[in-house]
C-alpha cells in the first residue's frame, strides 16, 4: 500500500455530475476510496455515480442547502461508514461583467455556492466526523482568485475569499483535518466554455505546458492533497494551470529567440 492509497477512505465531492467534480470522484475511486457524488438533480447524480461505478452513491443536494447537505452526510456514514474526504468542488458563475454592474441577487448567488457552502459542508463534515476522526478537505478555488481580470471581477472574488478560508479553516480545524484548495486555470468544461471554446489554439499557445487543462489534471492532483502522501500540507493553495499564470509563453519564448 503506498501513501497515495485511498482504500477505505470515504470522499464527498460536491459539483460532481459532470466537469472537474466528475474528474475528482473518478480520480478518487480510481485510489480505491467510496465516493459520493452530489449534483442540483439527483437523476445527474445517480447516472455520474454510475459511471465512476462500483459502490459509488449519488445524491441530489444543493450545495448551499443545509438540509440537503445534512441528507447527504447521513446518507454517506450510513452507507460508507465514515467521511474522510470532502471536496468542495459546486461552483457558479452568473456575474459576468464589470463588478459595479453587478446586482445584489448574482453577488448572493455567487458567493453562496462558491464561499458559503464550503463554510456548511466544512462545518457538517467536522462536526460529523472528521473532527474526532481526522480528515482532509479540498476547496475549489481557481488562479482567478490570485489574479485581475476583465469580467470575472466578482467570481474571482469569491474565489480569493476561498482562499483565504481555507487557510482560516486550516488554522480552525488543525491539527485533525487538513485543509487546502486547488486553484485551476482554464479547464475544459461547461462553466468555462467562454474561456476557450473560441479560440483554443491560442490560448494553446500562451499557456507554457502549450494546453488548457483537462478535468483529470485536477482529479488527480486532488486525489494527491486528500492522500496521505500530501499529510503534511495544510492550508495552502495548490495552482494546477499548465504554467498559465506565468504569463504568455508564446511572447516569452519570441522575445527570447528574438534576442539569442
Ligand atoms: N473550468 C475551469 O476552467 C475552472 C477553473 C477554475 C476553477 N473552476 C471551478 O471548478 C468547479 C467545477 O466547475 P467546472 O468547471 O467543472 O464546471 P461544470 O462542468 O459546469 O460543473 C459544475 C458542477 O457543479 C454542479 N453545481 C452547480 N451548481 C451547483 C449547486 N448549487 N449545488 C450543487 N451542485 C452544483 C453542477 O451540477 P448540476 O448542474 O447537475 O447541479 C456540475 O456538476 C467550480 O467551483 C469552478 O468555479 C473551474
Amino acid at each position: 500500500m503506498t501513501p497515495f492509497d485511498l482504500t477505505g477512505r470515504t470522499a464527498i465531492v460536491t459539483g460532481a455530475s459532470r466537469g472537474i467534480g466528475l474528474a475528482v470522484a473518478k480520480a478518487i475511486a480510481a485510489a480505491g476510496g467510496n465516493v459520493v457524488l452530489t449534483s442540483r438533480s439527483q437523476e445527474s447524480a445517480d447516472a455520474a455515480a454510475a459511471e465512476v461505478g462500483g459502490a459509488a452513491l449519488g445524491v441530489g443536494a444543493h450545495a448551499a442547502d443545509e438540509p440537503s447537505a445534512r441528507r447527504c452526510l447521513d446518507a454517506t456514514l450510513e452507507r460508507f461508514g465514515s467521511i474522510d474526504i470532502l471536496v468542495n468542488n459546486a461552483g457558479t458563475n452568473p456575474s459576468y461583467g464589470p463588478v459595479i454592474d453587478q446586482d445584489h441577487a448574482r453577488f448572493a448567488k455567487t458567493f453562496e455556492v462558491n464561499l458559503w457552502a464550503p463554510i456548511l459542508w466544512t462545518g457538517l463534515a467536522a462536526r460529523a466526523w472528521m473532527g474526532e476522526h481526522g480528515g482532509a478537505v479540498v476547496n475549489m478555488a481557481s488562479i482567478g482568485g490570485l489574479v485581475y481580470e476583465p469580467n470575472l471581477g466578482l467570481y474571482n472574488a469569491s474565489k480569493a475569499a476561498l482562499i483565504h478560508l481555507t487557510k482560516q479553516l486550516a488554522l480552525e480545524l488543525s491539527p485533525r483535518v487538513r485543509v487546502n484548495s486547488v486553484a485551476p486555470g482554464v479547464v475544459r468544461t461547461t462553466l468555462a466554455e467562454s474561456l476557450w471554446k473560441e479560440h483554443e489554439g491560442q490560448l494553446n499557445s500562451s499557456i507554457a505546458a502549450a494546453r488548457i487543462g483537462e478535468p483529470a489534471d485536477v482529479g488527480s492532483a486532488i486525489a494527491f492533497l486528500v492522500s496521505d502522501a500530501a499529510s503534511w500540507i495544510t492550508g495552502e493553495t495548490f495552482v494546477i494551470d499548465g504554467g498559465q499564470r506565468l504569463g504568455d509563453a508564446a511572447l516569452f519564448r519570441a522575445e527570447a529567440a528574438a534576442h539569442a
